[in-house]
């Protein structure tokens, strides 16, 4: 049978700050540059989900992706969107929100819940020069 990989893209964006509380605000500063402004910045993300699996006889489909687009809205980018990461998110709490880390726990939030196939990458872009990839190791 074959094996088949299908992503979905979604986009949303979310203000952030990297600090680290426990490291001193001048390791903060020669760590994280401008990224550690007190008053946090914004960034367009984007979001791209990859599972895999063999195709639905009856479907075609390896997963429906109307139905992997509702699993990332409800369980992610509703919960991100016009947020503030560091602050507003419940599965960020106690977490750096760096692009890696945010991958992971967005990992952590889908993974279980994909039914049909199994979660084989998450690809977060947080500019257009800087995206992160991650497949659950
Ligand atoms: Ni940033």
């Amino acid at each position: 049978m074959p094996t088949v990989q299908v992503t979905r893209r979604e986009s949303f964006n979310a203000a952030h700050r990297l600090h680290n509380p426990k490291k001193s605000d001048e390791w903060n500063r020669a760590t994280f540059g401008k990224c550690n402004s007190p008053n946090y910045h914004g960034h367009n993300y984007v979001l791209e989900v990859t599972v895999e699996g063999t195709p639905d006889p009856d479907t075609g489909y390896v997963i429906d992706l109307a139905y992997l687009k509702q699993l990332m809205h409800e369980h992610v980018i509703d919960r991100v969107d016009h947020r503030n990461l560091n602050t507003d998110v419940t599965f960020l709490q106690g977490i750096l929100p760096s692009t890696e880390n945010f991958a992971v726990a967005i990992w952590q939030e889908l993974a279980p819940r994909i039914e049909g196939g199994r979660l084989v990458k998450v690809r977060l872009q947080e500019t257009e020069k800087n995206s992160v990839e991650y497949y659950g190791a």
